[in-house]
């Protein structure tokens, strides 16, 4: 018989991972506990931009025309523990109010939900992210609340998505990480992933603190990487070089790396941030801060870059924001997304509003989000609508809208012929030859 799998949490990790399953073939349930995001699903509809998504789902929600019919979705966690063989825990893990630490209450909350119904054997799946050692405590109340006992057993199963690549990176991992304690929970993760391990994914076997740390420690390394180009590019404006020819350089040296060194104005989103500090935090409650007192400082450079696009804008037109207006392109945290959170372009377009600027937002799928978080920035359906009588231009998320746009169209528009790319991204030379003064972080000669 085929493993019945059951999803729990519907964000983007839930999402994907529900719609993902049922390609591979299994039945699945998919959980949350709010109605609403459930009716969406049952009619197929994605609630956030995720190219590829709403097909997937499409091609196997039960009830939709021509679907395999494989995939379902309930609030009810009895259904749930009647129905699965496995079930995967994807519920988000936000940064708390005003602290580092993680805040664990949806993931405590689902365990002690789901467990009171788990009469039968099962195999539960953390993917959530979570300070090292929330598995083992998870464990223990798993047995204790379950009422078959030893027969639940828990394994955790970070997950490394991107969003704007999450389906890709779902059906096609490049590494399966799992933490087990044994050897029929190895073999049950070993089944559900048959396809992408055939297919050549690594299969990395831990215990439980090793898996989880993974995750961390992943997201810590990129996220360094990232400071450290943008730290370079610090140098590098002060020096009079150009930090997007040293990344292409030492990129070329396999050790290093082409990838995750773009400088512009730094990580973003509702991981990177919020994993480093979890993980400072976690370090410190095992006495092991030293450990990362490094992440202070990856943390502060990111943080800085905000703040060196806003001067650079102000500097633009010539001192002071007040009377002056500034056109954003780019409001979300990275591009095929629609996601704003601690995004660094709004932040950015935050920063000169409260400092006097007239800022006019557009970004091609982030609006509704943007709007909900900064209601008082001002907000186009367009670029060119956005440019319109700007004194200064700033392309913040690299869409590849924004790379194709006519910088002659934006000329006879904008007040005064000057960009500033806070994501190194743009044509340069063709920016040049329409009259644009261009200038880009990291590269004062560029
Ligand atoms: C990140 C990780 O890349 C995933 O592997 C991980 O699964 C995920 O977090 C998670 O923890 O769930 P994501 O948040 O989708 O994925 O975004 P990234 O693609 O990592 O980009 C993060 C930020 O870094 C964006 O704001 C992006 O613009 C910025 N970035 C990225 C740079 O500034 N420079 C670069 O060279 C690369």
């Amino acid at each position: 018989m085929a493993l019945k799998i059951t999803v729990i949490g519907t964000g983007y990790l839930g999402a994907t991972h529900a719609a993902a399953m049922a390609e591979l073939g299994y039945e699945v349930l998919g959980l949350d506990v709010l109605p609403e995001k459930i009716e969406m699903l049952r009619r197929g509809e994605v609630p956030m931009y995720e190219p590829g998504l709403e097909e997937l789902l499409r091609r196997h929600v039960a009830g939709i025309e021509g679907s395999t019919g494989r995939l379902r979705f309930t609030t009810s966690y009895e259904e749930v523990g009647a129905f699965g063989d496995v079930h995967f825990v994807c519920v988000n893990t936000p940064q708390k109010h005003g602290e580092y630490a993680c805040d664990m209450s949806y993931v405590e909350s689902a365990f002690d939900a789901l467990a009171p119904h788990l009469t039968r054997p099962a195999l539960v799946v953390g993917k959530s992210t979570v300070p090292v050692g929330s598995a083992a405590r998870l464990a223990e109340r798993l047995a204790a609340h379950a009422p078959a006992g030893a027969d639940v057993e828990l394994a955790w199963n970070p997950e490394f998505l991107r969003e704007g690549f999450a389906v890709q990176d779902t059906l096609h991992p490049d590494r399966i990480v799992v933490g087990v304690t044994g050897e029929r929970a190895e073999a049950l993760l070993r089944e559900v992933y048959t396809t992408p391990v055939a297919e050549g994914a690594p299969f990395v076997v831990t215990d439980y603190p090793t898996a989880e740390l993974v995750k961390t420690s992943a997201n810590s390394f990129l996220a360094t990487k990232i400071s450290f180009i943008n730290a370079m590019a610090e140098v590098c404006e002060a020096a009079g070089a150009d930090v997007a020819k040293l990344a292409e350089a030492i990129g070329y040296d396999e050790r290093i790396g082409k990838k995750f060194l773009r400088a512009g104005i730094g990580f973003g989103g509702g991981c990177l941030p919020k994993d480093l500090r979890a993980f400072m935090a976690r370090a410190g409650e095992l006495g092991v801060d030293q450990a990362l007192t490094f992440l202070r400082e990856i943390d502060s450079i990111n943080m800085r870059r905000r703040g060196h696009m806003v001067e650079m804008a102000r500097d633009a037109v010539g001192g002071g924001f007040l009377g002056k207006r500034v056109a954003v392109l780019g409001a979300t945290f990275k591009p095929d997304s629609d996601d704003v959170r601690d995004s660094p372009a709004l932040n950015v377009a935050g920063q000169i509003h409260l400092q006097g600027g007239q800022v006019t937002v557009y970004d091609p799928k982030g609006m509704a989000n943007a709007r909900r978080l900064f209601p008082t920035l001002g907000y186009a359906d367009s670029a060119l609508d956005a440019v319109h009588g700007a004194d200064v231009v700033l392309h913040l998320t690299e869409w590849r809208e924004f790379r194709d746009l006519d910088p002659a169209k934006l000329a006879e528009v904008a007040s005064e012929r000057r960009i500033l790319d806070g994501r190194n991204a743009l044509d340069a030379a063709l920016w040049r030859k329409a009259g644009w003064t261009y200038r880009a972080m990291g590269r004062p000669s560029a």
